[in-house]
Order: structure tokens, then C-alpha cells, then sequence
């Protein structure tokens, strides 16, 4: 697992674009929750930076053809897309968040 930012760094609602494993990724911060999901669209590969995050469901919509997916399982939950998009494995330890 790689270290990807502090806990503090984030506050609830906050996101920031890192990398992992090599890949442009975005850590969320829902709560207390967080995840780290692959910052690419499954449907035409657009970035989801900027995507509204619904957190009544733990979900992000892309900006650019509106498809949601979950953030805990990366499931596409509506088309366009029919295909995940990818979740890291995330811990919490030593005030950092780490993802794999
Ligand atoms: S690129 Fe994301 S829904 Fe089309």
C-alpha cells in the first residue's frame, strides 16, 4: 500500500487528484469515510475531478454524460457507462490514508 495524503488534509467534503499505483487518481473525503477511486471514466475516459458527489448514496456523477458510479465498489450504477470504474483498497493508519 502507498501512503496517499494526511487524514487532516482533507475536511469532510473535500477531494484532491493524487497518484497510485501510478494512475491519476482521486481521494474523497465523505464524513469520515474516505476512498480513492481512478480519476477516469470508464464510459469515454473522462476525468471525474470534478464529478458532484451524492452522498446519500456514496455515489459520483461524471460531468460530461451524467453516469453515476459507487464509490465504494466502483460499480456503474446507470448508463452511459456500463463498466466500473476502478476502487483502491484503502486503510486508515498513522493519520494517513493508504491505498492499494
Ligand atoms: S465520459 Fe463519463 S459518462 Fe461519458
Amino acid at each position: 500500500m502507498e501512503r496517499v495524503i494526511g487524514t487532516d488534509e482533507l475536511l469532510p467534503g473535500e477531494r484532491r487528484s493524487v497518484i497510485v499505483d501510478d494512475t491519476p487518481a482521486l481521494v474523497l473525503r465523505i464524513q469520515d469515510q474516505y476512498f480513492v477511486i481512478e480519476d477516469v471514466c470508464s464510459h469515454d475516459g473522462q476525468p471525474l475531478t470534478s464529478g458532484l458527489v451524492d452522498v446519500s448514496d456514496c455515489s459520483i456523477i461524471c460531468p460530461r454524460h451524467s453516469a453515476r458510479f459507487d464509490l465504494k465498489t466502483g460499480r456503474a450504477l446507470c448508463m452511459p457507462a456500463t463498466e466500473p470504474i476502478r476502487v483502491f483498497r484503502t486503510e486508515i493508519r498513522d493519520n494517513a490514508v493508504w491505498a492499494a
